[in-house]
């Protein structure tokens, strides 16, 4: 192979890389992460209840508490709520579902976890299991 060859190879593939690069950003920069609220709407008379949301420290809800974050990563989030015996798992976010929507309202409930994008329309995400 000629030093010529060479260089026109090199040059191609770093002409390659540069379009898969600005690619990638163009596709990154175009994806609206949403805000997720979480609130607890349980009982106002239950204990609060626990929070784990993966990557993140364990909260605690007060009754009427709501939580806000901006997602950062267009990845699923595990959460899992804990109440008394029952625990209730779900997506706090769903990058199939929730990508471009501004806010995801999540309510917990004495039926389990609904989610909404509009707070008005809400759909029951997950129950409450009952611990062993
Ligand atoms: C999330 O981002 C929006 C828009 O930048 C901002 O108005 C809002 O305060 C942020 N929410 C939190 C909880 O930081
Ligand atoms: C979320 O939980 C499911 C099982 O419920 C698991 O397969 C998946 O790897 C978890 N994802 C993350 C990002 O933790």
């Amino acid at each position: 192979m000629t030093n010529l060859s060479l260089f026109a190879i090199s040059h191609i593939f770093a002409l390659c890389f540069c379009l898969v690069s600005i690619v990638t950003i163009a596709e990154t920069a175009d994806i609206k992460l949403p805000e997720i609220q979480i609130q607890n709407v349980l009982s106002e008379s239950a204990a609060p209840v626990k929070v784990q949301i993966t990557g993140k420290p364990e909260i605690s809800l007060k009754y009427n508490d709501v939580y806000k974050w901006n997602v950062t990563r267009n990845e699923i989030l595990n959460s899992t709520a804990t109440f008394g015996f029952f625990t209730a798992n779900w997506h706090a976010f769903d990058p199939s579902s929730d990508s471009g929507h501004a806010i995801s309202y999540q309510s917990i409930t004495t039926d389990g976890i609904y989610q909404s994008f509009d707070n008005i329309n809400y759909e029951l995400k997950a129950e409450w299991v009952q611990n062993n």
